[in-house]
């Protein structure tokens, strides 16, 4: 067994989970005929705070039909120019949807209020017209967005008759970094898409949460978009598992990080950035530019370690639900011993 500090999205589903989906009780959901699915909707949206829920097979899945519900095509789409939607969804909204992203330059990610407020289109015959704001929290740099900013621009999204939507594929940590419930987010969005896989362990499954008509919208879409599943309460049982087990421990993978974020500091040469250890993320530097990307992977790996190469320089090691405190020491010691620290 490896220890992966790729990304939380290498979690295993628990032996809990296992069994919960061995056992679940399934139907056909295109017919509306699978309870377990119905019981995971009808929770996810309790606790998004919102009226209904749908379940889709990945987060990508659930933002474009976020995009695809809430626009028409041509119209314009106001957003963090690093978020997931506009770097790594493929180019989706356009394909899927017709629609143009608008993007801003946050402050670590974070949009500022009067910079969204400045990207809405005024009426005029040439403009497309400004119908959505996307927000992400927690943001894939780590970083929590706190709930003022939020509520800021959603202020202004409806003083100017806009949607908002906010990928929450990690709602449930920013939920635990910011010590509130997940619907204290969710209460500045019309709709939010969180992930049951990643740091939850559930196999496959993300949520599209909002209003009852926004999400029959969002069913018709889903087929369109072939995403509609059949006995899929064998992955709703794990969702459920993930829901209602796996939200309580989040606070363990932030306290690992925090404590990996420390350790790895102790060594000379690193730089970690210690502001961005809000969840289970832990961003670095190496000082020493003769320690190449390949020479750390190659490694670690052969210790028994994964992990992603540095991007443009910097390095992310994230914890998860497999990864515990003496994972993390035998990681700071090979890191020592390859580096010669
Ligand atoms: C912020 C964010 N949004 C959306 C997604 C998409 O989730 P999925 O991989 O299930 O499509 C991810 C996945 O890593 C993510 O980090």
């Amino acid at each position: 067994m490896y220890i992966d500090l790729r990304s939380d999205t290498v979690t295993m589903p628990t032996a809990e989970m296992r069994k919960a989906m061995a056992e679940a009780i399934v139907g056909d959901d295109v017919y509306g005929d699978d309870p377990t699915v119905a019981e995971l909707e009808t929770l996810a949206a309790k606790m998004a705070g919102k009226e209904a829920a749908i379940f889709v097979p990945s987060g990508t899945m659930g933002n474009q039909l976020a995009v695809m519900t809430h626009t028409r095509r041509g119209d314009e789409v106001i957003l963090e120019e690093n978020s997931h939607i506009v770097v790594h969804e493929v180019g989706a909204a356009s394909v899927i949807s017709g629609v143009s992203l608008r993007t801003i330059k946050g402050i670590n990610g974070i949009m500022r209020p009067e910079d969204v407020e400045a990207a809405i289109r005024e009426e005029d015959i040439h403009h497309p017209e400004t119908t959505l704001v996307c927000m992400e929290n927690a943001l894939s740099n780590g970083r929590v967005v706190p709930l003022e900013t939020m509520r800021a621009i959603y202020n202004v999204a409806k003083k100017n008759n806009l949607a908002v939507h906010l990928d929450g594929a990690r709602l449930f940590n920013a939920a635990a970094k910011l010590n509130v419930e997940a619907e204290e987010i969710t209460a500045y969005t019309d709709s939010v898409m969180f992930c049951l896989s990643k740091g939850l362990c559930a196999p496959v499954g993300s949520i599209l949460a909002g209003s009852k008509s926004f999400i029959d919208r969002a069913k018709k879409n889903r087929k369109l978009l072939g995403g509609g599943m059949r006995q899929s309460g064998i992955l709703a049982a794990a969702g459920l598992i993930a829901l209602k087990e796996m939200t309580k421990r989040l606070h363990i993978d932030h306290d690992n990080a925090k404590y990996m974020a420390d350790r790895l500091s102790e060594i000379p040469g690193v730089k970690v950035d210690m502001d961005a250890v809000d969840i289970n993320m832990v961003f670095f530097r190496l000082e020493n530019e003769k320690i190449s990307d390949c020479m750390l992977v190659k490694g670690l790996y052969d210790k028994g370690i994964k992990v992603n190469s540095a991007s443009k320089g910097e390095w992310r090691f994230v914890t998860n639900n497999d990864v515990t405190k003496e994972d993390i020491d035998y990681t700071i010691a090979c890191m020592r011993e390859i580096i010669g620290a």
